[in-house]
Order: C-alpha cells, then structure tokens, then sequence
C-alpha cells in the first residue's frame, strides 16, 4: 500500500512537471504561423509579415496595444502610431511596418516596412494608399522608439497598471495574465528603457546600418524581400499633369541635372563631395562619408520632404535659393501638394493628426546647399517639376 502511494506519488509528480512544462513552452515558444492573406502574397508579406524579428526583439502585443491608450501624452497627436508616421491601411489589423505572430504569445515586431513604406493621399478625402518602397527615405523609426522609451519611464508603467488596461481590450487566460503580470511587462520595461532589440533584431540593425554592403542578408526569405522591393515599379504620378510642359522639361533636366541624376530617373548612384553639394553635414560627419549620393529621381512625388535630413517640403522649394527655402515647415501629413512636387507642409494639424514641427535652424537640419537650378525662370523650373512628375 505504501509503495503504491509512492508510486502513485511520483507519477503524479511527473505528470504535473511534463504538463508545467509543456504549458510553459507552449507559453513562450510555440510558433503559429501568420494568416494566409499575409503569407501568400509578397506586398502583404513585406508589409504585415513577419521576418522573424519577433524572436528576440518585438513588444508582447496586448502591452504593444496599451501604450499608445495609456500615454497619449507622448505622442505628436491622437492617432496612436499613425501619428508616428506609420500608415494604416483601411481595415487592416495592424499599421504597415508591424507584424503581429504568435511565437508561445502573440507578439509584434518589425518588419521591413518599418522603415521602406511610404503613403500618400491624392485628395483629402481619400484614403492613403500604402507603398512598399526602397530606397527612398528610410524611417529609421527613432520616433517610435523615443515614445516606448518615454512610456517605459513613466512610473504608471508598472504590471497593476498595464493588466487594467489590457483587461479593457481582451480577458487574458489565467496562464497568460501570470505570464504578463510577471514576466512580460518588467521584462518589456527593462527592453524599452535599454533600448535594444525593441522593434528590430540583429540582423535588420545590421542591415540598416550597412544598407549597400554586399552580404545583404543572409536568410534566403529578407533576401527573397529585398529582390521583390527593388524590382517594384514606382506607381504613376496619381494627379494630374501637362504632357507639353513635360516635353519641354525633359531637355531641360538633362541639362540642368543629368550630370548627377540619369535623365530616365534610374542610374548608378553617384557619390558627390560635400564641399560640393553643400547640404548639411551631419549625417555625413557621423556616418563618416565624404558626401551625399545623388540618388535616383523615379519616384520623387512620394519622397518628400528633400534631401538626406528631409529638410526642403518641396522640389519647387529645392529650386529656390537656400535663403528662400522654408525656415520651418511641418512634416507627417501625406497628403500630396497639387501645386508642386511634394506633400502639404503649412499644416499643423488636420483631422486629429498633428503633423512634426520642422525647423531648419536647429543642428542636422539645415536646408543649405543643392544650388542646382535655383537661377532657372519660373518657368523653366515649372517644367522640370513637370517631368519629374513623369519618373
Ligand atoms: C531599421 C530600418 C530598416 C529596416 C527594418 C530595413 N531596412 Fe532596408 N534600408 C534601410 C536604410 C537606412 C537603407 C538605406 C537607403 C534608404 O535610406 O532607403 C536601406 C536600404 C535598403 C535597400 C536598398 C539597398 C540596395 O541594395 O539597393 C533594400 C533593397 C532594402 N533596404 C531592403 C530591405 C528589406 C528586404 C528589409 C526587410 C527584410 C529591410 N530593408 C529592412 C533601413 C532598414
Ligand atoms: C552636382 C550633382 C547634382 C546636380 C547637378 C543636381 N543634383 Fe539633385 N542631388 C544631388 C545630390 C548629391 C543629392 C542628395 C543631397 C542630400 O541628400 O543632401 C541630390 C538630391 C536631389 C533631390 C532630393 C532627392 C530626395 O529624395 O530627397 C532632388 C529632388 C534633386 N536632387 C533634384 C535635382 C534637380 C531637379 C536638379 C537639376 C535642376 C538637380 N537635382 C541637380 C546632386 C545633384
């Protein structure tokens, strides 16, 4: 009798251990794969999909959801992450650039998107449409970063605080409430306040930092990603525009600009020195190059503001002396300029979302330099702008 309740003891011992222990994998490791409207598509794949991010950097969702709820207080308006210049599509669970998988919880990461999606709308009224685009104006997501940093520190983000919340959107399992009151969110902390790992792993950092190397990315699926990007076609200019000025502004680019940029908008990407281009030095100083590249113009009505630091909202702008460029302006808004090449930059604010105060004064952002053009007529630089449109 003894030894069977020993016995009994011990398999009973073991089977709590192997169930424990199945639960807790099961709880932090257990991968499921993304829904098939992501998966079977590449557009929807570089946009939502997963790059696999999630395994060692990435936000546990539910926590991801709160933080813009509870600190609305540091975000630039009331859009959530839209007013981080993140794009939501109509209808889609999450914004471009964030991809939602369960690996044992459900968490969110990066995706290439994150930084290579731009979005614009052709009419106050409509709705934007979402780009997959490279290069162009990489978002390094700093802003994103600097908000969960910010929330971190904010003594409100603590485990009886953020289950309030949560307990708002979702009724979390028991297992899973455990697993976020005490382990997820010190341990989300802890990542926010370091900053490292938050969005991006190892390898897109590398990545970002190294962007043109020639061991791109090692796995053949961000490898796959990167071919598809690069051989996306631009879509058309989506206004209006004057064919005979476009006539008239083709010779004139060539002229004026086909020295550095290849008058098809495409070409290699041509190094010139910053005694020369004259922009600001910045991001030049710490990256530690002797000058900005020229890149290709294909696509220049969805790339504004100008520049490396985004500092001219306009191509009408750019051909305008450097005393005559705008001081400050204000960028985020995506709703593209009709007059000009570029996006709406005089407002502050539009349907809720504020848009980021821009001044050129301050270190990093100076609008100097790029003299190209500005000596045109009017008309003549109404014509480039024209053709631009065009590539
Ligand atoms: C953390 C930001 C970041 C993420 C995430 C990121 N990139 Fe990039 N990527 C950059 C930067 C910065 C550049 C430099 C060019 C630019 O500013 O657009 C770049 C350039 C590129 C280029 C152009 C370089 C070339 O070889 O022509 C490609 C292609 C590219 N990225 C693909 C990807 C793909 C695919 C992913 C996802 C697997 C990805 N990127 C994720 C920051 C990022
Ligand atoms: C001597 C070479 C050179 C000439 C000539 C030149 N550019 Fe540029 N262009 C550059 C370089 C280099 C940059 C990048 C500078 C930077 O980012 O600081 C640039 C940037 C640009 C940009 C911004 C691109 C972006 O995505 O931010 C536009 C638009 C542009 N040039 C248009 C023109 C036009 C129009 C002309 C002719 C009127 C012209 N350029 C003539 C070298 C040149």
């Amino acid at each position: 009798m003894r030894r069977l309740t020993k016995r009994s003891l011990l398999i009973v011992t073991v089977a709590v251990l192997v169930i424990v222990g199945v639960s807790a994998w099961s709880s932090l490791s257990r991968e499921i794969p993304q829904p098939g409207w992501i998966t079977a598509e590449q557009r929807s794949n570089f946009l939502y999909g997963s790059v696999g991010a999630e395994r060692d950097a990435g936000i546990p969702y539910w926590i991801w959801l709160a933080l813009p709820r509870m600190f609305p207080e540091y975000l630039p308006g009331n859009g959530g992450y839209v007013s981080l210049g993140f794009s939501w599509e109509e209808g889609k669970e999450m914004p471009a650039g964030f991809s939602k998988k369960t690996v044992g919880y459900v968490r969110v990461a990066g995706n290439c998107a994150f930084c290579h999606a731009a979005s614009f709308r052709a009419g106050p009224d409509e709705g934007p449409e979402v780009v997959p685009s490279v290069p162009g104006r990489a978002t390094d997501g700093q802003e994103v970063l600097t908000f969960f940093r910010q929330c971190a520190q904010d003594p409100r983000f603590n485990a009886s605080e953020i289950m309030v919340e949560i307990n708002t959107a979702t009724k979390l399992s028991f297992v899973d409430s455990l697993l976020y009151r005490y382990v997820l969110i010190p341990r989300t902390r802890r990542k926010l306040l370091s900053q490292d790992l938050v969005m991006t792993d190892s390898a897109l950092q590398q990545h970002s930092r190294d962007p043109y190397s020639d061991a791109p990315f090692s796995q053949p699926q961000l490898q796959a990603l990167a071919v598809w990007v690069k051989g996306l076609k631009v879509p058309p200019y989506p206004l209006e525009w004057d064919r005979a000025l476009v006539e008239v502004g083709k010779p004139l680019f060539a002229q004026h600009c086909g020295s550095c940029h290849a008058p098809d908008g495409k070409q290699t990407r041509t190094l010139i020195p910053i005694a020369e281009i004259g922009t600001d030095r910045e991001l030049a100083n710490t990256k530690k190059t002797s000058g900005y590249v020229a890149e290709p113009l294909d696509g220049t009505w969805m790339r504004g503001p100008y520049l490396h630091n985004g500092s001219v909202p306009t191509v009408g702008d750019l051909l305008r002396p450097p005393a005559q460029r705008p001081a400050t302006f204000y960028r985020g808004n995506n709703l593209l300029n009709s007059h000009d090449i570029g996006f709406v930059s005089d407002l502050a604010q539009e349907k809720g979302l504020h848009f980021v105060f821009f001044d050129t004064r301050l270190p990093g952002n100076s609008n100097a330099g790029h003299p190209y053009g500005t000596d045109l007529s009017d008309q003549d630089k109404k014509a480039i702008i024209e053709y631009l449109k065009t590539l």
